[in-house]
C-alpha cells in the first residue's frame, strides 16, 4: 500500500466523526485534501446540511471544487469538529504544524473547535518534538531578521523560508513571512509555544501542544486511533 493510500484510509477513517448539521474546520496539506474530497463525497451522497470552514487558500479551493458549502469564521457560534494533518506528532499528542505555511489559520479554528481530530501516517510519529522537523513561525516581514536572532536564546536556528515557484520569501494567506526554526531540545511543547509566541513580531508559531484530542494514524495494517 502507497503512502498516499495510507493517507486516504485516516481520511476516509475520519468521515465516521463527521453527523449532520455539522461546522466542520477544513485543515491544510496533502492529507487533509483526501478528507476534504471524500467529505464532499459524503456530503453530496447523503445530503447532509454541512458547513466548511477553510482554514487556507488551498482547502478554501478545494472544498468549492469539492461542493462543501463554506463559512467564515465570523459566521458561526461554534466549530463542532476541526481535521487536519501534522509534520510531527509526539506521545502526549503535542504536534507541529506548518509546512504549509497555513499554521495561524489552522491553530485559530482547531483550538476553537469541539472536537480537533487529527490525520498523519505513521511517518510523522516521534519520541519528542522537533526530532525530525523545524518548527514554523509566521512573523511580520519587517521583523524577521530581528526574530531570527532573538530565537538564539533558545538555541535555535532560524531560516527565512523561501518561495519555489516565486522569487524571495514565501508569503502567507495572511501576507507574513515564515521562519523555520531548528530546536536542539523542545522539553515542554506548552511552554514553548508560549515563549515563542512572546516575542514581539512573532504572528503564531507551529507548535501545538494540548490541543488534538484524536490522532488517526494510517499504517499499511490498517488505521489507529490515539487518543487523549
Ligand atoms: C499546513 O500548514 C500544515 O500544518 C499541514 O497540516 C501539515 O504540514 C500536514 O501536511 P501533510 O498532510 O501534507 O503532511
Amino acid at each position: 500500500m502507497g503512502v498516499e493510500e495510507i493517507k486516504k484510509a485516516a481520511a476516509r477513517e475520519a468521515l465516521s466523526f463527521v453527523e449532520d448539521d455539522m461546522v466542520v474546520g477544513l485543515g491544510t496539506g496533502s492529507t487533509t485534501a483526501h478528507f476534504i474530497r471524500l467529505l464532499g463525497k459524503k456530503v453530496m451522497e447523503e445530503e447532509l446540511e454541512i458547513y466548511g470552514i477553510p482554514t487556507s487558500h488551498q482547502s478554501r479551493l478545494l472544498a468549492i471544487e469539492s461542493g462543501i458549502p463554506i463559512v467564515s469564521l465570523e459566521e458561526v457560534d461554534a466549530i463542532d469538529l476541526a481535521v487536519d494533518g501534522a509534520d510531527e506528532v509526539d506521545p502526549g499528542l503535542n504536534l507541529i504544524k506548518g509546512r504549509g505555511a497555513a499554521l495561524t489559520m489552522e491553530k485559530i479554528i482547531e483550538y476553537r473547535a469541539g472536537t480537533f481530530l487529527v490525520l498523519v501516517d505513521e511517518s510523522k510519529l516521534v519520541e519528542r518534538l522537533g526530532q525530525k522537523m523545524p518548527v514554523p513561525i509566521e512573523v511580520i516581514p519587517a521583523a524577521w531578521r530581528a526574530i531570527a536572532e532573538e530565537l538564539e536564546v533558545f538555541n535555535a536556528e532560524a531560516e527565512l523560508r523561501m518561495a519555489v515557484k516565486k522569487d524571495g520569501p514565501v508569503i502567507t494567506d495572511n501576507g507574513n513571512f515564515i521562519l523555520d526554526a531548528r530546536f536542539a531540545m523542545i522539553e515542554d511543547p506548552l511552554d514553548m509555544e508560549m515563549e515563542l509566541n512572546s516575542i514581539p513580531g512573532v504572528v503564531e508559531n507551529g507548535i501545538f501542544a494540548d490541543i488534538a484530542d484524536v490522532v488517526l494514524v494510517g499504517t499499511p495494517e490498517g488505521v489507529r486511533r490515539l487518543e487523549r
